[in-house]
């Protein structure tokens, strides 16, 4: 079957008929990937040619065969606490606000993950909200149309990739870990349901999807042609409650997309709000916080503390507990034990260090990028400053500053593998893709006869093991992808807040 190929029209045909039933639109470089996918499900219906599996797709009965079509070709990628400025925002912002409006008889929260995938996002959403005690009526509807995924979801059963960035406590307080997976605690499972819901298909059942408080559609629409994008937005606006909130990816602006929205930001993080279009609007964190029912220590606040005669072994202890907080995912309590030392000049650059990882965990980019100034002040050839300020223009989107940073990196210290990682990002995400898959293939290489050179500390919970596996992944998906084909065009704008 491999030899059979697909010619121009053919892959036309399938393209056109797949992007109208679900928004996922194939690019020309896309073609093989596309024709290895429509091969696996011929072979698996016994058709030897793509007109007659054409033909199926069409019939009245060809739907089903379309769903199994779906669970190849969608993009099953995520993870918990996924953007997690996003869920900081959710947490420390829009429930307590959604808390406070809603102080009347009967009011419930309604909440809705849109490409749920996996189940990592609607979970993640659920966790915030037991971790709040939040003391209403939840309804949280998380569905896809990948019904492999979707089982997936239902199942809860998780491994290493997928907690790789979820904060500690909330891995203790509600996972069990037999062997390598993570199993799920069912009274989270049962916070969620899963169901199949196709975005694109028309008509939009809005009786049945209307008065939503909060929707997350994020990396679902990137996939998708604008056409499809704009209407699926469209139907957002349509299915939100008036000022109801809409999560989007970070690389899925509404900017050109909808003018039916605000765009609201939280501490470094971007979100959306039905309502007439002003211009961003910056929330503070609500006085009203949900209480958290974590058992974790609280740090006691403290004044200026001197930092002059501070001893090292004394530095390395308070940055021990810091860490140790951030560790826990209490990012306010280790700021809260560094906060004292930072008033002074000579304060040490691991101190300064830290509160920039603190600042940058916190969605404070601003804060993280003046803390890594500091540093590079200090001492400008510090590999950790460089390290971490290319990491804050990489969480900030501004590509060209983060590239400076990491090949600044790579200057003082050639076998940075974190750095070279996150180039290959970059190179990939601006279209540099020769570039990515060398740098890809130098981090495996590297990383396979010198482990070591993964630095943990900003390594996130991957191993060398699983960063080689990501690498390889990602340079056999930029194979598919035929040589200096440019993904998203880099005309170097800087995008900040507000731009
Ligand atoms: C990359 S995952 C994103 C998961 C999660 N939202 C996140 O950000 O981590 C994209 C998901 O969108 C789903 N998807 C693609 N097209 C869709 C459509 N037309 N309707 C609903 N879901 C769709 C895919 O099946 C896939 O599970």
């Amino acid at each position: 079957m491999k030899e059979l190929s697909l010619n121009e029209n053919d892959f036309r045909s399938f393209r056109d008929l797949i992007a109208k039933r679900s928004g996922i639109y194939f690019d020309p470089e896309k073609q093989e990937l596309l024709k290895d996918n429509l091969l696996q499900r011929m072979a698996d219906c016994g058709l030897s040619n793509f007109a007659d599996y054409f033909n199926l797709l069409s019939s009245p009965a060809g739907d089903k065969e379309f769903d199994y079509l779906l669970n190849l070709i969608t993009i099953p990628e995520t993870y918990f606490f996924r953007d997690r400025g996003q869920f900081r925002a959710l947490e420390r912002f829009v429930i307590p606000e959604l808390i406070e409006k809603k102080s009347y008889p009967g009011a419930s929260l309604r909440i809705w993950s849109a490409g749920c995938s996996t189940g990592e996002e609607p979970y993640t959403i659920a966790m915030i909200l037991a971790a709040g005690m939040v003391d209403m009526p939840i309804q949280i509807l998380a569905t896809d149309v990948s019904h492999d995924a979707l089982k997936a979801a239902r199942e809860g059963v998780y491994n290493g990739r997928s907690v790789r960035d979820m904060p500690q406590d909330y891995l203790n307080r509600f996972f069990t870990k037999k062997g390598e997976k993570y199993y799920l605690e069912d009274s989270i499972k049962q916070m969620v349901e899963f169901r199949y819901f196709n975005l694109v298909t028309e008509p939009y059942p809005l009786m049945e999807m209307s008065g939503w408080d909060i929707i997350f559609c994020r990396n679902v629409t990137i996939y998708f042609q604008a056409e499809a994008t704009r209407k699926v937005i469209h139907n957002f606006h349509r299915s939100l409650r008036e000022d109801g909130y809409l999560f989007a990816g970070y690389s899925e602006s509404l900017r050109y997309m909808s003018n039916e929205f605000n765009t609201v930001q939280h501490e470094g993080a971007f979100f959306y709000q039905k309502g007439m279009p002003k211009k961003t609007v910056r929330k503070k964190t609500r006085k009203i916080r949900l209480r958290q029912g974590s058992t974790a220590p609280r740090a006691k606040k403290q004044g200026p503390k001197a930092v002059a005669g501070l001893k090292s072994d004394e530095v390395a202890r308070i940055c021990a507990r810091a860490k140790k907080l951030l560790e826990m995912g209490q990012p306010e309590g280790a700021s809260e034990i560094l906060s004292p030392y930072l008033q002074e000049s000579s304060t040490p650059g691991s101190v300064l260090l830290l509160q920039a990882e603190i600042a940058l965990n916190q969605g404070d980019l601003e804060k993280a990028v003046h803390l890594c100034e500091r540093i590079l002040q200090g001492e400008p050839l510090s590999i950790a400053g460089h390290y971490l300020l290319g990491v804050v223009y990489l969480t900030w989107e501004d590509e060209g500053r983060a590239i400076e940073e990491f090949k600044k990196v790579l200057y003082l210290e050639p076998e940075h593998a974190l750095a070279r990682f996150n180039l290959g990002e970059l190179y990939s995400q601006v279209g540099r893709l020769d570039e990515a898959r060398l740098e890809y293939a130098n981090v495996a290489r590297l990383l396979e006869k010198m482990p070591g050179s993964l630095d943990e500390r900003f390594a996130g919970g991957f191993s060398p093991a699983l960063l080689i596996d990501t690498c390889l992944s990602r340079i056999r998906a930029l194979e598919a992808k035929p040589r200096g084909t440019a993904g998203r065009r880099w005309d170097g704008a800087k995008r900040r807040e507000g731009e």
